[in-house]
């Protein structure tokens, strides 16, 4: 069996659903009342893991970019914002209906010959003729409901930066090129919501607008191309599992000169996980054109030239990388110990740095003053990384659970633990262990999780 077949064989889409359910790291929205079609709830392991990734992304951006600042706009925006980008005009999905069962389907996600032929493709039904549908959820602002308060949940978070593009050069001095991060929440009235938290009506996105000069462009684009890649790589994700896709002339938005996906092999297959897009000075120019500002940089060091910039974007889906790092870290493994030929674990190889627990400490017995010393040892680490304490059931259990929890550390505290000061320290992806003075531990795991490589 290839490599690639095995890894499509353990994570399917259903194992990993049950398994984040049954750790604690996503929930069904009102799950008790039926549950909320397109929304999730992160739970204690699944908050911890998306602010790892949104950190590391963060410090990617801005701590590591000196030319790169952040920003946090509102979900609510002046409703102009949204003509001004297009989206009230060309948001939209192409949507088809079953006259008979009465399914919906985005017509460019059925089989062309079903839609050709005007065939529901599940129930063999005549389909409606194909019409727009706007994926912008719409509400109302103040206590009237008319087309005067008619406001507009945010369906990406870019928007938020162009408008308050000019603000930051003012306040923060920024000279182009530079960029401005921000993540944040974002709303898409999605109807095919299917494949767990990958396509959601309710998501977070992590996004990056870098504004440089109008010819610079290509050579920003390939160099955003490249960066991005690298940080996949830094992030300990399976590179095979990651690929380049273009779009064609019939996919790229409407604000796009050139855009390539990064795509991740996902269990259901190949499947966008971030846009890197060559949005022109699209955005700056129509925002110029609706609001009435001028917006044009002045280039004080090349005699007050002035022009729109051009905008190079990133825009990769937090939550979506989420059930990425999950697909990419699951793992099944015979453990086979002790001669017992069906012992299977559940691992998730997290990278340490990811990881939504690092340590966990683990008394062998509660009794004896082992739990009292454990708990000792579990508020010194506590200070440094996130940790956690489990003194129930058998010691080859509680590797396991936190195996399944992707914690990259265990650390056991025996009877020798009381004479010498060691305790046991076990790593997640090799099941090693080695003994390792207490006073010693946390320069220990900050040297082991600088060194990380994954294994497997
Ligand atoms: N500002 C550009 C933009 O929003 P996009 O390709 O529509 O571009 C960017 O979205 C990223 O946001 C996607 O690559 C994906 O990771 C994430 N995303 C988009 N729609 C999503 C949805 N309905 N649910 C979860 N993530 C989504």
């Amino acid at each position: 069996m290839s490599e690639l077949q095995e890894y499509l064989g353990k994570a399917t889409m259903e194992k990993i659903t049950s398994l984040a359910k049954r750790r604690g790291f996503v929930f069904q929205s009102s799950e008790i009342y039926g549950g909320q079609n397109g929304a999730w709830d992160y739970g204690p392991l699944g908050i911890e893991l998306k602010n790892r990734i949104a950190n590391a992304w963060w410090k990617e951006m801005t701590q590591l970019n000196d030319d790169i600042v952040g920003l946090d706009a509102a979900i609510l925006m002046h409703p102009r914002t949204w003509e001004a980008s297009g989206h009230v005009e060309n948001f939209t999905d192409p949507l088809v209906d079953c006259k008979k069962c009465k399914s919906r389907f985005r017509a460019d996600m059925i089989p062309q010959e079903s839609l050709a032929a005007k065939k529901c493709p599940d129930c063999g039904g005549e389909l409606t003729d194909i019409r727009k549908f706007n994926l912008m959820f719409k509400t109302h602002i103040g206590p009237t409901e008319d087309t005067a308060s008619t406001i507009y949940l945010r369906p990406e978070t870019a928007q938020g930066i162009y408008v308050n593009y000019r603000n930051i050069i003012q306040s923060n001095r920024m000279k182009i090129p530079f960029g401005i991060a921000q993540i944040g929440k974002a709303f898409r009235n999605e109807i095919v919501t299917k494949n767990f938290i990958f396509r959601t009506c309710e998501f977070e996105q992590m996004e990056m607008q870098y504004f440089v000069k109008p010819s610079t462009d290509v050579v920003w684009f390939n160099e955003w191309r490249k960066r991005r890649w690298a940080y996949y790589e830094k992030l300990g994700v399976k590179m095979d599992h990651l690929r380049w896709h273009q779009h064609g002339p019939d996919e790229l938005a409407h604000y796009a000169k050139d855009a390539y996906d990064i795509e991740y092999l996902f269990p259901m297959g190949w499947r966008e996980l971030e846009g890197v897009h060559n949005r022109t000075d699209y955005d700056l120019g129509r925002h110029t054109q609706f609001s009435g500002k001028d917006l044009q940089y002045i280039d004080q060091d090349n005699n007050n030239e002035r022009y729109i910039p051009y905008i190079i974007e990133t825009s990769a889906g937090l939550t979506r990388n989420l059930l990425m790092i999950l697909c990419d870290a699951y793992d099944e493994e015979q453990v086979a110990e002790k001669g017992n030929e069906d012992d299977w674990r559940t691992v998730l190889r997290f990278h340490p740095n990811l990881a939504p627990v690092t340590a966990a400490v683990l008394p062998l017995m509660k009794k004896d003053g082992l739990a009292e010393l454990a708990q000792d040892i579990r508020a010194e680490l506590k200070e440094d990384y996130a940790t956690d304490y489990d003194q129930s059931g058998a010691i080859g259990r509680r590797y396991r659970r936190q195996d399944e929890a992707g914690t990259p550390f265990c650390i056991t505290v025996d009877y020798q633990s009381k004479e010498d000061g060691t305790v046991t320290l076990r790593f997640r992806d090799s099941m090693e262990q080695i003994r390792v003075p207490r006073a010693e531990l946390t320069d220990r795991l900050r040297q082991e999780i600088k060194a990380y490589k994954r294994i497997k």
